[in-house]
């Protein structure tokens, strides 16, 4: 059985990855520090598969402490989603930032050279793209200037990645670049675990349902958009998950020395309103939201096109706007006050 190493496989997007390697026939290994996840996180994977999934709490950026996972594990690929992800907390602390998301990706590709594991999946974000011009955005729309030192970290990962592959590195590597990942897996036993007061969309979104926050403000009303709101692409966790999976398997039949790089969407953009209205209907909620002001640096709108991914890949997005938020209320009810 192949084993894959998952960083930050206790996290939102890896847990559920964990989940759809062991059901696609890998052996998956965790890797997590627990900075921004609960080891609840591991439970939660041995009820829905019957069965632990073997886990570290090592720190990425602890070379000599992932040098080991590596020594004890034959691994044949490797997921790596360990990252600081916050985006607002990225400009008051751009350091973390830069040191979390680019050495843990540097210690990975020197062990990976190291120990001969020659393929990666890096998670990415349509955050390169900034505010497009042409949309919906392919993998060939230029990237623009990041609006965050976290964005930006994703770009020179990219970066890091191109360029070690020009060198002529043996390793075959896939950069996914994930749109706005919601939901969670249909059995409520994992799902996203938000510390402190979230900034995303969704998360909010449910607190407010459950009680947990007052209201929601809708950040602007006056967008060039069908009702004025921002557009986003909002794609299943459990569609997300399975990208890695069929990533893997590409990346198996390809030759050494390669890079290539897929959006993972749904290739549909969704307005906000539209989103609170979806929620409301599938959770029987009414949500207690208010137009507010916009955000600062919001991009306007912003979807995928799944051409490429679609056909290369042979991925498509199964789950609807309606499943997502069906399953990201199921999973806040779970939570409960949390
Ligand atoms: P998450 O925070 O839930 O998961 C990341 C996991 O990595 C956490 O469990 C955290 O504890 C762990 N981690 C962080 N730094 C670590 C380190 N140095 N060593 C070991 N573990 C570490 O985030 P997620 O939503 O699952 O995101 C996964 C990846 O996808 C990240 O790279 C993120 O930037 C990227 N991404 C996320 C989104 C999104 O909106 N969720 C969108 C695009 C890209
Ligand atoms: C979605 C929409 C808000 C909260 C961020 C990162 C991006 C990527 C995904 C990692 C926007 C609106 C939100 C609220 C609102 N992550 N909103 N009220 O901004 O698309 O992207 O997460 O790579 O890098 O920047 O996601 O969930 O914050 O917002 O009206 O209380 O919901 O304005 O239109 P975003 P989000």
């Amino acid at each position: 059985m192949k084993k894959i190493l998952i960083t930050g496989g206790a996290g939102y997007i890896g847990s559920h990855t964990a989940v759809a390697l062991v059901n696609s026939g890998y052996e998956p290994v965790i890797v997590d520090n627990f900075s921004n996840s609960e080891k609840s996180a591991l439970e939660g994977i041995k009820s829905i598969l019957g069965r632990e999934v073997k886990s570290y709490e090592v720190d990425c950026l602890d070379k000599n402490g992932m040098e080991k996972v590596f020594q004890e594990n034959d691994f044949s690929g490797v997921i790596h989603f360990a990252a600081s992800k916050a985006v607002g907390e990225s400009t008051r602390l751009p350091l973390k930032y830069y040191s979390n998301n680019i050495d843990s990706l540097i210690i990975l590709l020197e062990l990976m050279s190291k120990y001969k594991v020659k393929d990666l999946v890096f998670s990415s974000s349509c955050t390169v793209y900034g505010q497009p011009k042409v949309l919906p955005v392919t993998e060939a729309t230029p990237r623009q200037d990041a609006e965050s030192p976290y964005g930006n970290t994703k770009k020179i990962c990219e970066d890091i990645l191109r360029d070690f592959i020009l060198s002529g590195a043996a390793s075959r590597i896939v950069a996914l670049r994930y749109f706005n990942p919601v939901g969670a897996h249909p059995s409520s036993a994992i799902g996203e675990l938000p510390i402190g007061v979230p900034a995303n969309l969704i998360p909010f979104v449910t607190q407010t349902a459950a009680g947990i926050r007052e209201k929601i403000t809708v950040f602007g009303n006056d967008y060039d958009t069908p009702d004025g709101t921002c557009v986003r692409d909002y794609i299943h966790v459990m569609d997300l998950a399975d990208a890695h999976v069929k990533a893997l398997k590409y990346l198996s039949e390809q030759k050494d020395n390669f890079y290539d790089i897929f959006n993972v969407g749904t290739g549909n953009g969704n307005t906000v309103l539209e989103v609170i209205k979806t929620f409301e209907k599938v959770s029987g909620q009414k949500l207690n939201y208010e137009i507010g002001p916009r955000r600062t640096g919001d991009i306007e709108k912003v979807w995928a096109n799944t051409d490429k991914i679609n056909k290369v890949l042979g991925w498509d997005a199964k789950y609807t706007l309606e499943d997502s938020m069906r399953d990201s209320w199921n999973w806040q009810v779970k939570l409960g006050k949390k």
